[in-house]
């Protein structure tokens, strides 16, 4: 355990950030969780205690546990409260000018010695460190989602960041349960230059009918044993984050191996984003449950 590391601040009170602020309370850490939306801070702090309940009602969590969890968890209305942070995760969406406003404000506002980690899936760390004065102590810290579930965290080391900055990063994810990987800053890190492609690849099959999108997804998830086929999982994650992550790598690497597929970028347009619209690949009820 490192002792100057007890409290967390998470920026943006999302999927990613909500999930990240969950498992750093449970892992026993002071949350300040911060989202310019009052009723997106409610949502965040209402979801997690419904998903500490349920773990409780299954048997897998003590009810003391949850409550515990809860009291660590210090909604943050205001940006200012980051003074007392000892280390800073942002999850607000992905938009470049907005992320380097907020760093360049986490900057002046936490002491000038706090980590200031993005869970960017694409935009670059140097960039974000480059609106900071503090270069060396900015990182990526990429979580999958769900985050309470997913293993991973991937680390991303921009151009100035230091070993020391990435040895205390390594060891929150330790800390928080996390298995971690080092990737250089370079379009989609490791995860979705990996991911992405195979994404696309799946919708180029759906598109030139190679197959059903049932059975693309069958032949992953049984053939190579993928807890979800490509299709579902883009769904999952959201047609227009994938679109927008396959257009980061193209335009980073300029090679057209990366070129979106047209039917993803025609699902975009017509507003199918994936369950959190209600339909993208499948359609979902209300829940983003399969329909
Ligand atoms: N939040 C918290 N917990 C969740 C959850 C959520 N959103 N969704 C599922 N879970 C939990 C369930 O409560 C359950 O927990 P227990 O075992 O303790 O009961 C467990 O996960 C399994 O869930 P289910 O039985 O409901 O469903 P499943 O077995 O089909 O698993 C899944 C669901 C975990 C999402 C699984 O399908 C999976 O692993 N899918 C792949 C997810 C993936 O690839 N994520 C990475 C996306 S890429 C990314 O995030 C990065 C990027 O930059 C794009």
């Amino acid at each position: 355990m490192n002792p100057a590391l007890r409290t967390i601040g998470v920026v943006g009170a999302g999927q990613m950030g909500r999930g990240i602020a969950q498992v750093a309370a449970h892992s026993g850490f002071t949350v300040l969780l911060h989202d310019e939306k009052q009723d997106a801070l409610d949502a965040a702090l209402g979801h997690i205690g419904d998903q500490l309940e349920r773990q409780v009602q299954k048997g897998k969590l003590a009810p003391a546990v949850r409550s515990e969890t809860l009291a660590r968890l210090r909604p943050a209305k205001d940006a200012g409260a980051f003074a007392a942070a000892d280390f800073v995760i942002e999850a607000v969406s992905e938009n470049l000018p907005l992320k380097a406003r907020l760093f360049e404000s986490l900057d002046r506002t936490c002491r000038p010695d706090v980590v200031l980690a993005s869970n960017t899936s694409s935009i670059s760390i140097t960039r974000l460190a480059a609106a900071t004065r503090r270069p060396s102590l900015v990182i990526g810290m990429h979580f999958m989602n769900p985050v309470p579930v997913m293993e991973l965290v991937e680390i991303v080391a921009g151009q100035s960041t230091s070993t020391a900055t990435i040895e205390t990063t390594r060891g929150l994810a330790k800390e928080l349960g996390k298995t971690a990987v080092l990737a250089q800053d370079f379009p989609g890190f490791i995860s979705n230059r990996v991911l992405m492609p195979m994404i696309n690849e799946a919708i180029f099959a759906l598109h030139e009918g190679v197959g059903s999108r049932e059975d693309i997804d069958t032949v992953m998830r049984l053939g190579m044993r993928h807890p979800m086929g490509p299709l579902a999982l883009a769904d999952f994650i959201g047609l227009d984050t994938c679109l927008s992550i396959l257009e980061i790598l193209h335009a980073g690497f300029g090679d057209p191996k990366y070129r979106p597929c047209p039917l993803l970028r025609r699902m975009v347009d017509a507003g199918r984003l994936g369950r959190k619209s209600g339909g993208g690949f499948y359609d979902y009820d209300a829940g983003g449950a399969p329909a």
